[in-house]
């Protein structure tokens, strides 16, 4: 079978432009599953769905239909055939990802609609439980970090009207329910490579993982 890029870690270590640029270099596909629960949290909002409620999330969460695209020059994400790119990283959704994500019915789906898209591989895939249980026998699997601060910093200069002391606390929070909620939680996959991004520019973490990619 194909290859499989793995690539797991908390919010803003660089997991999305990371994966485009070396599916960029390889000519792979790529695979954003952290679009896929926003694009269920977009549904479950519009919807009225009470998100304090898990067994009123997992009851709905068969209902839409998520395809997402693979290119990694513009990934689409359609909810029941509406573009919800943009709609997909408005605060209110940020907000709300976690606790659906968090919802094991909605991860079952998920990971087998992921699963389905993966297919025979040839892709790189970003999210949080990739090297662990999507694709638990990937290629190679590379585990990203960085300093809190960092991440809120590159947060930051990409959204309009929020603050690094704000960006850091929304993201604290997040990762604090990633890393312990009960199924799948956030962690790093054995045989993954742990890269820290903080002090390293973009095309150096890219240059990094390809080298990993080509031992
Ligand atoms: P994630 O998908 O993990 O949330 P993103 O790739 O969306 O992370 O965000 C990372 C942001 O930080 C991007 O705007 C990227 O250009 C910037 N950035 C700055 N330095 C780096 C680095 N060394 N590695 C990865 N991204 C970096
Ligand atoms: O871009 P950022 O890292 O901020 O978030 P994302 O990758 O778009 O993921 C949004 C949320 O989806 C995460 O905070 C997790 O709650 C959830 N997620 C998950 O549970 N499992 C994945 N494989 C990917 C995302």
């Amino acid at each position: 079978t194909g290859l499989v890029v793995a690539m797991d870690g908390p919010s803003g270590s660089g997991k999305s432009s990371v994966s485009r640029g070396v599916a960029r270099a390889l000519g792979l596909r790529y695979l954003d599953t952290g679009a896929m629960y926003r694009a269920m949290t977009w549904w479950m909002l519009q919807q009225g769905v009470d998100l304090a409620d898990p067994a009123a999330i997992a009851a709905r969460c068969g209902e839409p239909r998520i395809d997402s695209g693979t290119d990694p020059d513009g990934p689409a994400i359609h909810v029941d055939g509406v573009d919800v790119a943009g709609s997909i990283r408005e605060a209110d959704v940020t907000g709300a990802v976690s606790a659906v994500a968090a919802v094991p019915e909605v991860r079952t789906r998920l990971v087998a609609r992921q699963r389905e898209i993966i297919g025979a591989g040839d892709i790189v895939v970003e999210g949080r439980d990739i090297g662990t249980i999507v694709c638990p026998g990937a290629t190679v699997k590379v585990y990203l970090t960085a300093s809190a601060e960092a991440r809120a910093r590159r947060r930051n200069a990409e959204l309009a009207g929020s603050t690094v002391e704000a960006q850091q606390a929304d993201m604290a929070r997040r990762d604090n329910l990633d890393s312990t909620r009960k199924t799948d939680p956030l962690s790093m996959a054995d045989g993954a490579v742990e890269l820290d991004t903080t002090a390293l520019s973009l095309e150096e973490v890219i240059a990094e993982v390809l080298s990993l990619v080509k031992e």
